[in-house]
Order: C-alpha cells, then structure tokens, then sequence
C-alpha cells in the first residue's frame, strides 16, 4: 500500500513536471513531446525493415526497397539523439530560467521572514537555492529519457506480443519485479550515498569548509584541518560501508531475477526458433526476436536507472512547488502611510518567534513622538533586534499592537511602510553588486546624492584615495572587484540607509565596526542633522545616549525603564549600575 502511494505520487510529480516543461517553453517541449516518440519507434522500424529484408532473401523476392526503409530508419536512429540533445538544451536553458525567476518572484511576494525561521523550510529554500542551476538538466535529460525507454519498450513488446501475446506478458511479469526491487536498491544506495541522509549533508559541509574563503582565516589560525579532514573521513567510510551494504543485496537480488529472465527469454527463442522450423513463421522473426530482446532489455533497465536518478530531482521539484505553493499568514494592509504623524504607540507587545516556543518580548507598551530620538539599550539577547524587526514589520506581534498614529501597522501597505522607514540592521547585508548598488539598492540613481550620502557616511576618502569608484564591484570573487574592510562595509550600509532616507529611522548597532572618530561623525551626522526624523537607535555604548531623547531600557524582553538618560540615571539602579560600569571601563 505505502508502495503504490508513493509510485503514485512519483507519477503525479512526473506529469507536474512534464506540465512545467510546457509551461516554461510551450514550443520547444511541444518538438519534444513531437520528437520523443518518435525516437522511440524507430528502432522498430529498423528492426522490422531488417526483418523483412531476410525474408523476401529467403523467398527470392525483391528486397531492395526495404533495404532502403531500414537505411532511413537507421539513419534517422543515427540522427534523432543529435537533434534531441540540441532540443533539449534549448529546453534546458528555459526551464532553468523559468524555475529560477519564478523562485525569485514568489520570494518578492513574501514580505514577512517568517519563512526563513521554519527549519524544514529554511532547508528546502537552502537546497532549492544551492541546486537551481543544475536541477532542471536533470529533470530534463532524464524526464525526456524515461519516456522515451518507456515507449521504445511498450512499442517492442507490443511487436513481440503481435507474434506469441503471453510470451510478452510472461516478460513483463518476470521483468517488473526485477525493475522494481532494483529500483529500490539504487534508490536506497542513492539515498545513503548522496541526498538526503543527514551525513551527506555533514559530508558536503566538511569538504567545502576547508576549501571556504570565509573560513581560511580561522581554519588556519587554529589548525582545523586535520580534524576537519578526518571528521570526513570517518563519516564518509561510514556511509560507504552502508552503500556497499546495499550493492551486495542488490547483487544477490538481481542475480536471482536474471536466472528468471534468462529463462523466459531461452524459452523465446526456442519458440520462434521451432515455429520456423515448423513453417509457421519466416525465418525473419529470428533476427527480430534477437533484436527486440537486446531492446527490451535496455529500454527495461533505462527506465529503471533513469527514473531513480530523475527521482531525487522530482523531491527537489515538489520542494519547488511547495514553495511556490507555501502561504504565511502575512496579510498586507491597503492604507497609506500617513504623510505627517504625530506618534508611534506599542500597546502590550508580546512577541514569540515563529516556530519557536520562547517569548523574547514581554507586553511591551510604550509611546515616541514625531522626531524623537530614541535609544534602546539592553543586555545582549534583550530583545532589542527583535523590536526593531516588529516595528518595520518584518514579524507581526503575537499579542498587543503597533500602530502609527490610528493606524494599526497591519493595515498599512507594505510597500508603502517600507518606503517611509530606512535602517542599517545589526546584521547588515554586504551584496556582491557594485558599490553604487549597494547604495541605491532598490530606488532610482541621482549621482549627486550617492556621493553626499558616501561622504556623509565617511567614505569620501575611499573614493578619492583607494582608486575606487562607484561601479567597483564589491566582491573580489567577481571581475576587478575589491574587497572593504569591515568598517568600510558598515559606512556602506549606513550610506544605503541614507540614500533611502526614510521618515523613520532604525540604527542598530550601527557603529560598532566603526572607529571611535568615526562614530561620533555618524551619530552627529544621523541624529543631530535630522530634526525631523524619528529615530531609533540600538546601542550597547551608553555614552551615545546623550544624542538621545529618550531611552528605551529593554531588560529580558521587558520594558525597565523608558525615559532621558538623566532621569533614569535617578531612578533605576540597573540602568545606574550598567552605566556606571562603562564608565569606569572605558574614562
Ligand atoms: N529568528 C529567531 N528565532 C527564534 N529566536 C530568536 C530569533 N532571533 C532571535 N531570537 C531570540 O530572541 C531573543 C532576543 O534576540 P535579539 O536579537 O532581539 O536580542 P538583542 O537584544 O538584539 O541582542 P544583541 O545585543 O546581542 O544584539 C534572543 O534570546 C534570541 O535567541
Ligand atoms: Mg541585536
């Protein structure tokens, strides 16, 4: 029963991918679906022809016009596989371009990261991601060769079953359970050895560790190669030995369904053999038989090999659907941002992870005017990213409310949400682009302000004196590309957030790869020079709170204290004791 289940959803996956051909390049799949059976049948035709030719030999009659029908059979028998990998290139090359655009598309569309917390789907978009280049090829090559050893056996058959039916069938019935049992073999060696067994996913994070260029440093600083190396090494003779486990059951499996085949195939020949002895059939047959076993045979084990290779490419394709299928519970709102607002309330925040049991945010509340500065301050693990996050809406609450002015944040248009905020994340991305996309990320180039915001993020000496301009690649793995140090990166990140000059700010930790000269341009620049902006600024050093109105004090995911710095110094003894303990640190 679980077998048919599983035979039946491999089929279901099969014609779903087969649809996805036609959905990706109607025509082309259309000249293959055309050209597959054709390749099919004309081995037959060859065979036929040829069976004839000896035939009307034997009988003395003309036999040159078959000749001719088996030349152009075997010509084009010759000729099809060249054209067909042509097509299948071609179809190749749009179906990975299909499947990854599409990928991209359903990506866009959901503007929660929730899903990225999901451990099963985080895996799968880890696997869709690293094997969307060289997934597709495989479903084609061997989608399109399944079908075609499919056909080429059924029409072999179906001619051989023309001449003595029940020897057709008894091969199929003595042929099946061998395709199937070894079909479970190679699918379980293929598990073990490749996919999706827990070791080969340790096995290929081993061997690409030590060959890894973010890891060089620390890799060679404290000597984790031979550890590393042998790591693999145990790991990998240990799935061996699984693998040779199954090699040896496939072998006494396949040998005690060969003594089955064989019979039935001696058993064949003996039949034609004697029906030419007889008369009741022309000596033609003989070759045929002789033909049609070796295609049978073939076409049997393709099937076999190429629909157990195609199947760890259908697992990745129903991982596709399913992603492009995959619904959070995100529900976009329809207001616009208000043009002039006069606050932000946080009424009872609660906030649990998604897929996660702890609650990190405790019924938070709290209320920032238009153009206040706020810093939030807190031990590491207090919650302070996570606020940040909630207010962009990145999450939505578990409980309790954000809202901006009347408008709950849920009600607001994404899009137009994200237009009004900007931020430089803790966690800032570094993108393999160049520098000037880096900048402008996803809104339109005005060269005047990309340099006034470089310079004001305190990269003006970068391009002036380190040959770098703003098409320089950012990567050096890419063509004349540099690399920045880590400082460097962060003032791009903040000129990125100043390019895009939203009317709410979020800095989190947004100084702490920065020099000390550095850091205080950066907080002058950000929090002096922007009256108006609402700003709210994570920082571990206190003494940046001076910039600040208010101070958020988030302890173990609750609010200790919101007020100015100078009060809470007054009134709450934590905030007193952690400041006090930097100050003594560091004056
Ligand atoms: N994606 C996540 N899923 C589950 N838990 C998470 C996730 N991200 C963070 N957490 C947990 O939430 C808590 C708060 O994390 P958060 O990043 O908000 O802390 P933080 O105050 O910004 O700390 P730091 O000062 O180290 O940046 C931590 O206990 C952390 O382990
Ligand atoms: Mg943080």
């Amino acid at each position: 029963m679980k077998h048919l289940q599983k035979f039946t959803q491999y089929f279901k996956e099969l014609i779903q991918t087969y649809r996805l051909f036609f959905k990706s390049a109607p025509l082309v799949a259309t000249f293959v679906l055309l050209l597959t059976p054709l390749q099919a049948v004309i081995p037959l035709m060859a065979v036929a022809a040829g069976q004839k030719v000896i035939d009307q030999v034997t009988n003395h009659s003309p036999f040159m016009e078959m000749i001719v029908v088996w030349i152009v059979a075997t010509a084009f028998q010759q000729f099809l596989p060249s054209l067909s990998t042509m097509v299948q290139g071609v179809l190749t090359d749009k179906l990975t371009g299909f499947i990854n655009i599409t990928l991209m598309k359903k990506s866009a569309d959901l503007q929660s990261i929730s899903i990225f917390d999901d451990s099963k789907y985080f895996d799968d978009l880890q696997m869709l991601r690293d094997d969307a280049s060289w997934r597709p090829v495989n479903l084609i090559v061997f989608g399109v060769s399944v079908l075609q050893s499919f056909l080429t056996l059924a029409f072999m058959l179906i001619y051989l079953a023309r001449y003595n039916w029940w020897l057709a069938l008894l091969l199929l019935v003595v042929m099946v359970p061998q395709s199937i049992s070894y079909y479970r073999i190679q699918q379980q060696s293929f598990e073990t050895m490749v996919e999706r067994s827990k070791n080969a996913r340790y096995l290929h994070y081993y061997s690409g560790l030590l060959l890894d260029r973010r890891d060089a440093k620390e890799v060679r600083l404290f000597n984790m190669f031979p550890k590393i190396i042998e790591k693999y090494t145990t790991l990998f003779k240990q799935t061996k030995r699984d693998v040779n486990q199954i090699r040896k059951k496939q072998l006494a499996t396949s040998s005690l369904f060969v003594v089955l085949t064989v019979g039935v195939f001696g058993y064949g020949f003996y039949w034609f053999t004697n029906s030419v002895r007889t008369g009741a059939l022309e000596v033609g047959v003989l070759l045929m038989f002789v033909s049609v076993i070796g295609y049978i045979s073939t076409s049997m084990a393709r099937v076999v090999e190429d629909s157990s290779l195609l199947y760890d490419s259908l697992l990745w394709i129903e991982k596709y659907f399913n992603f492009l299928g995959y619904q959070d519970d995100f529900k976009n709102g329809t207001q616009s941002f208000p043009d002039d607002f006069n606050d932000i309330n946080v009424k009872n925040l609660s906030f649990t992870y998604p897929f996660s049991d702890t609650e990190v945010l405790h019924n938070v509340s709290f209320s920032v005017k238009s153009g206040e500065k706020i810093a939030v301050v807190g031990e590491n693990g207090s919650g302070k990213s996570t606020l940040v996050k909630l207010l962009m809406r990145f999450y939505d609450p578990t409980n309790g409310k954000i809202s901006v002015d009347n408008y709950d944040l849920k009600d607001i248009n994404i899009f137009d949400l994200h237009k009004n905020l900007s931020a430089t994340f803790q966690d800032f991305s570094r993108f393999k682009l160049t520098l000037k996309e880096n900048v402008i990320t996803g809104y339109s180039f005005n060269k005047d302000r990309v340099n006034n915001v470089l310079k004001a993020a305190g990269l003006g000496d970068l391009l002036v004196n380190d040959h770098l301009n703003l098409n320089t690649m950012l990567a050096k793995d890419f063509e004349n590309g540099t690399d920045l140090s880590g400082g460097q990166w962060q003032k791009v990140a903040l000129a990125r957030d100043l390019y895009a000059d939203g009317k709410i700010e979020f800095l989190d930790e947004p100084t702490a790869a920065l020099d000390a000269k550095s850091e205080s341009e950066i907080y002058q620049r950000f929090l002096k020079e922007n009256d108006k902006k609402t700003i709210f600024f994570v920082t571990h050093r206190l003494s940046a709170v001076r910039f600040a109105d208010k101070v958020l004090f988030l302890d173990r995911g609750k609010i200790s204290g919101f007020d100015t710095h100078a009060k809470l110094l007054q009134t709450n003894p934590k905030y007193k004791e952690m400041y006090d303990l930097q100050k003594n640190a560091y004056l």
